[in-house]
């Protein structure tokens, strides 16, 4: 069954076996493709998460892909790309009718453990961009014994949240439906409204007494909002408060 609706997210997938990384693979070809190109396998075997970490993708159990994109926006707005990408993976779940919530800035939490992250890279010449690689990892069907050591603390996926096994195929089409139609409103019509909405909505940590870790240095605050431009606001008391672009940090609740 198909469950694609979409005009160009998607209408083109390299589906492979195994890989390196899907997104490795797309920066490869991103050049010769048309926007919208969906690179999916079903195992990776160099996985790369945020800040250098790795990111496990047994075969046959999760969503390992990456979208090919091209949009003519200021490369100093692609960040918001990975909001658009959060918040249409929250209503996929939603969709399916599983709850989700989104750890700013990109990842989609149950229970308060991580079942999804985004890795988006870009490349730009002269201010303009070339492409930009939204990497999307989704931890479906992956059962408890594929969360052992560290990430037993911090990772989940889907299926041991659920108990429930879920279609792959229909998880990825609705996200891609989802995707496009925020990210079209936000490259054409300059308008992140939208995605803030479902963003602030679906945010575990508005309201939170949080860490914020850069390199080695932690700071302490509490959470007030998402800001109309994405980025979280943090407030460390004093009436100091911080607007944080996604960047370098780690936020870890208290
Ligand atoms: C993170 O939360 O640290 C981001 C994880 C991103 C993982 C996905 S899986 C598909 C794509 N290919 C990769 O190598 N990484 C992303």
């Amino acid at each position: 069954e198909n469950y694609l609706d979409t005009k160009f997210i998607g209408r083109e997938i390299h589906y492979f076996n195994t890989i390196d990384s899907t997104n490795i693979k797309a920066k490869e070809i991103a050049q010769e493709e048309t926007e919208g190109t969906v690179i999916i396998s079903e195992e990776q075997t160099l996985g790369k998460g945020r800040l250098g970490r790795s990111w496990a993708s047994p075969s046959g159990k999760g969503i390992w892909m990456s979208i090919i994109l091209k949009p003519h926006i200021d490369p100093m707005k692609v960040a918001k790309i990975t909001q658009v990408g959060a918040a249409a993976v929250s209503l996929a779940l939603e969709d399916l009718n599983i709850k989700s919530y989104i750890k700013w800035p990109n990842d989609i939490v149950m229970n308060g453990k991580k079942v999804c992250g985004i890795l988006t890279e870009m490349s730009c010449e002269l201010n303009m961009i070339n492409y930009v690689i939204m990497g999307v990892g989704i931890n479906v069907n992956l059962n408890k014994e594929d969360f052992k050591g560290e990430i037993e603390k911090i990772g989940t996926s889907i299926k041991v949240e659920t108990g429930k096994e879920v279609n792959r195929k229909k998880l990825l089409g609705f996200f891609l439906n989802r995707f496009e139609k925020l990210y079209t409103t936000f490259v054409n019509e300059d308008n992140f409204k939208d995605t803030l909405g479902i963003c602030r909505d679906k945010s575990i940590l508005i309201g939170r007494e949080v860490k914020i870790i850069r390199g080695k240095d932690e700071q302490k605050g509490k959470v007030i909002d998402i800001s109309d431009e994405g980025e979280l606001l943090v407030d460390y008391g004093d009436n100091k408060i911080e607007k944080i672009m996604s960047g370098e940090v780690s936020v870890r609740g208290l």
